[in-house]
């Protein structure tokens, strides 16, 4: 048991964390680490309660709220979970439900521990009326705007037996692909990346620009209804409950209900063996008291109620060697250290790389060649190196040092007071060719398939393509002098940069590796502009009054589009024959804004997904089922029973012609 003085400590480094964490949506330690610590925090809290110091981050449910946003409170105070890593403990929770309940006949629904943030949304009359962060958990931010940008959120409840006022718990995530690309985004226009989905999702949902928080495709997962009991009897109920209202709940294969300890354990492994295959990230599974009579009964400790618990995943981690550090030079320049290990198998995959980001990271954890280090993985791919065992290094061992010259052209690196990134200035440098020109064919930019990094490095060193615009001018005879390119490799090739040619408009400005300008922003821009001509006419003030873009990225893109390189590279890829197409604009001020359409029967001028978006694009709604809250009702001919339901509540119905007219 550690010492008052320590304990002391402790509490500091913890209100610290929560800072980092919670304000900066930037933790500095991984979050076993940090549960680690406060479970010591509150081991020595128990032995000691009348030493607990009034800092104690034990004695809150955090999260700041957020200036700009207003504050509002729960119907019922959001809780927090209690949390561990071991099997005894689980048990030791059931254990605790049987003897609380005075019986051990108690079923357990297990559901995955989704690794977001947590919301509230709130309907009155079937509506979406408002949608709160967790805040402290009594009162948290009205994040509404931010949550309609989620496709999956209802705007009215489908099913009949809504109840005038209902609040639904539930957690935003982000996918890991999205979060990757969004990463991936930020390296490159030179923002810091978020540490984890979560903190993604969280930083997200705080973004005031709602447009902002759309481009992250951010999703809503519901797990729970405050006051349950007036609604449902057990938790499996609820998420038929939510499913039934049209609210997106978890996938039927991720809900379990077991009724002991093997099963619990049997479901745990279940999902940690598939944690891999998921498309966003988990930390754990929660386990529930199913029957919700008992969730009062039980009660809570304060912060966290006794009827669930998480049992959360320990990151996994193992130990190798550095066998190199080499130096990855990316397409503006920045040079990233990258730690070459001896290849280790850590949770389902063979890891033989880890980045170090930059040179003050790797002077920080003091990482050398020929080191012993020890790497983590948690749920998502990219795996880190944690610490070096230090009493495993020899004695000719040396700090590392990034190198003076680009390891790719040889030129000085140049070092900016203002950035830890280093930098090739050569505009030259072949490292920077290949990475521009991957960056350009890459998926979020021009999509060019079969342009991996390896066709991308032999048309570069063979001189094929020293620009983007070169792309356009491959032809057969030039790609079968690439070794391995046969006549099917060939013909692939040149049928993607023949597809690409014809691609959205933001596409391509996302392609041209602009600093700064991630896909969000060529979105903004290709929605304002009307078409590349604009762009490269308007002034500095001109991209400045676009919201979202701020002095950085407005002379970033002014000084690019002055550029007389770039302006003959945007010159050349039209001549070559791209030609992108700008995005449709939305009519405003249109009658159809803000209403719900819903659509029944045949239709003859238009097929269904063209009148969608001829509502869709006037700023309607389009809903798949009649409700009191439905507005105009289009009916072809033969229409279903939506047309009755119509009828029945006083919809007002459309006819294909009426519909036609008020175009
Ligand atoms: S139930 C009182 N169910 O985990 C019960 N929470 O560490 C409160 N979470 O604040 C939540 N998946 O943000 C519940 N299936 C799930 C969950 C879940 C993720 C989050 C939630 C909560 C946090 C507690």
């Amino acid at each position: 048991m550690m010492t008052h003085k320590e304990y002391l400590a402790l509490v500091e480094a913890m209100v610290e964390h929560d800072r980092h964490y919670y304000d900066e949506t930037k933790p500095v330690i991984s979050d076993y680490e940090y549960d680690q610590k406060m479970q010591a925090l509150i081991a020595y809290e128990k032995a000691h309660p009348e030493k607990i110091h009034p800092n104690s981050p034990s004695l809150r449910v955090a999260e700041a709220p957020t200036e700009g946003f207003v504050q509002k409170a729960h119907l019922v105070p959001m809780m927090s979970l209690a949390n561990t890593y071991s099997k005894e403990e689980v048990d030791a929770f059931l254990k605790r439900v049987y003897k609380l309940l005075g019986h051990e006949s108690v079923d357990f629904c297990c559901e995955l521990k989704m690794d977001g943030t947590a919301v509230s949304l709130t309907y009155a009359e079937g509506k979406l009326f408002h949608a709160l962060t967790r805040g402290n958990g009594k009162m948290g931010d009205d994040v509404t705007a931010n949550i309609k940008t989620i496709r999956s959120v209802p705007l009215t409840l489908t099913a009949k037996n809504s109840p005038e006022a209902i609040e639904v718990r539930g957690e935003v995530y982000l996918s890991l692909s999205v979060f990757r690309a969004l990463n991936a985004a930020r390296e490159e226009e030179g923002l810091e990346t978020f540490a984890n989905p979560r903190n993604a999702a969280a930083g997200s949902l705080k973004l005031l620009d709602p447009r902002i928080v759309q481009s992250r495709k951010l999703h809503l997962v519901c797990y729970g209804i405050a006051e349950e009991e007036a609604v449902v009897t057990t938790q499996m109920e609820v998420h038929r409950q939510l499913k039934a209202w049209g609210l997106p709940t978890a996938d039927v294969e991720h809900i379990a209900l077991c009724h002991n300890l093997d099963e619990i354990m049997a479901f745990a492994e279940k999902i940690h063996a598939k944690r891999e295959e998921l498309p966003f990230e988990i930390d754990g599974i929660v386990i529930k008291v199913n029957d919700l009579k008992a969730h009062k009964l039980l009660g809570s400790t304060g912060k966290v109620p006794r009827f669930a618990i998480a049992y959360k995943f320990a990151p996994e981690q193992a130990e190798t060697r550095v066998l190199g550090i080499t130096v990855q030079v990316g397409r503006s320049g920045v040079l990233t250290p990258v730690a070459e290990l001896e290849p280790v198998f850590l949770s389902g995959s063979t890891i033989a790389r880890a980045t170090l980001h930059n040179a003050d990271e790797v002077a920080r954890k003091d990482i050398r060649v020929g080191d012993w280090v020890t790497i983590e993985k948690g749920g998502d791919v990219i795996p880190k190196v944690v610490c070096v065992d230090v009493k495993k290094r020899g004695h000719e061992s040396s700090p590392w040092h990034m190198p003076h010259h680009c390891p790719s052209c040889g030129s000085e690196v140049v070092a900016s007071s203002k950035e830890v990134a280093v930098r090739c200035m050569n505009p030259h440098c072949a490292a920077q060719r290949v990475r521009r020109i991957l960056h350009f064919a890459s998926k979020s930019a021009m999509d060019i398939e079969h342009m991996g990094e390896k066709v991308v490095e032999a048309l570069v060193s063979k001189g094929f393509v020293t620009r983007l615009s070169d792309i356009y001018l491959l032809d057969a005879e030039a790609l079968s002098l690439l070794d391995g390119f046969k006549e099917k490799a060939i013909r692939n090739l040149l049928e993607s940069i023949e597809a690409s040619r014809k691609c959205p408009l933001q596409r391509l400005i996302m392609g041209l590796g602009i600093s700064y300008v991630g896909a969000e922003t060529a979105d903004l821009l290709a929605h304002e502009a009307k078409g590349l001509s604009q762009l490269l006419q308007m002034k500095e003030a001109d991209f400045l009054v676009l919201e979202g873009i701020g002095e950085k990225t407005a002379h970033a893109l002014f000084s690019y589009f002055q550029d007389p390189l770039a302006r003959e590279e945007i010159a050349l890829l039209l001549a070559h024959g791209v030609n992108p197409i700008a995005p449709e604009k939305k009519i405003e001020g249109h009658s159809f804004e803000g209403k719900t359409f819903v659509l029944t029967g045949a239709l003859t001028q238009y097929t269904r997904e063209e009148a969608c978006l001829l509502i869709k694009k006037r700023g309607g709604f389009v809903n798949s089922s009649v409700s009191k809250n439905t507005d105009y009702v289009l009916v072809g001919s033969e229409p279903g029973s939506k047309y009755n339901t119509a009828k029945k509540l006083g919809v007002t119905i459309l006819t294909e012609s009426k519909f036609s007219a008020w175009l």
